[in-house]
């Protein structure tokens, strides 16, 4: 299904109130995130939140998610990448946190918050050196959502499973 036919939802800088409203996404850890963490992390300069609602406001916060700078290891996301990496920790966008709350889900508001993510680090590496975006992907549900978007699962774990896109993949989308 296609969102925001009728222009009516927006992806903004998290607000102090959103930390109050009700947020469920199914993931514990997540849940917590809004009302224990977000502004902490936004006043401090840990990580930038943003929230997908309504317009109107009375929807509540429809999904969220995290962009902070990281620095990785070329060995952790060599499978992604086929051109030469220098041999020093390699600088990245990583998606800290990201959920769309569980009674609406599957109706596309994911793949429109991630699109939006994306956007904002193609245009942060025009200003900042990163090599792409990196992220801990919590679930064989979120990996196939991540891979559909283009996504390579990365390293050995499986539980997060660490994902990579390339910003020259992605600058080509
Ligand atoms: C994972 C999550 C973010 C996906 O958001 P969403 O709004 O439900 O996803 P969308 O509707 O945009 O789906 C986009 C595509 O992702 C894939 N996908 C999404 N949910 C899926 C599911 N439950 N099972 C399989 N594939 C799924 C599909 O390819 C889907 O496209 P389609 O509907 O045309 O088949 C959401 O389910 C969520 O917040 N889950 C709980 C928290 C979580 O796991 N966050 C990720 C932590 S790393």
């Amino acid at each position: 299904m296609t969102v925001d036919v009728l222009g009516q939802l927006q992806i903004r800088p998290l607000a102090r109130s959103d930390c109050k409203r009700e947020f469920s996404c199914g993931v514990p850890a997540l849940d917590d995130y809004l009302p224990k963490f977000a502004w902490q992390h936004e006043q401090r300069g840990i990580a930038r939140v943003y929230v997908l609602d309504h317009t109107s406001g009375l929807s509540g916060v429809l999904g969220f998610y995290t962009l902070s700078a990281k620095s990785v290891r070329k060995a952790e996301i060599q499978e992604a990448v086929t051109q030469a990496l220098p041999s020093f920790d390699i600088p990245v966008f990583y998606i800290g946190s990201f959920a769309v709350a569980s009674a609406a889900q599957r109706l596309g508001y994911g793949r429109y918050l991630l699109a939006d993510a994306l956007y904002r680090c193609v245009q942060g590496a025009e200003a900042v050196g990163a090599h792409g975006v990196y992220l801990d992907s919590l679930s064989e549900r979120s990996t196939t959502f991540y891979a559909s978007l283009g996504f390579v699962a990365v390293g050995d774990s499986k539980t997060p499973q660490p994902m990579y896109l390339p910003m020259s993949i992605l600058r080509m989308a």
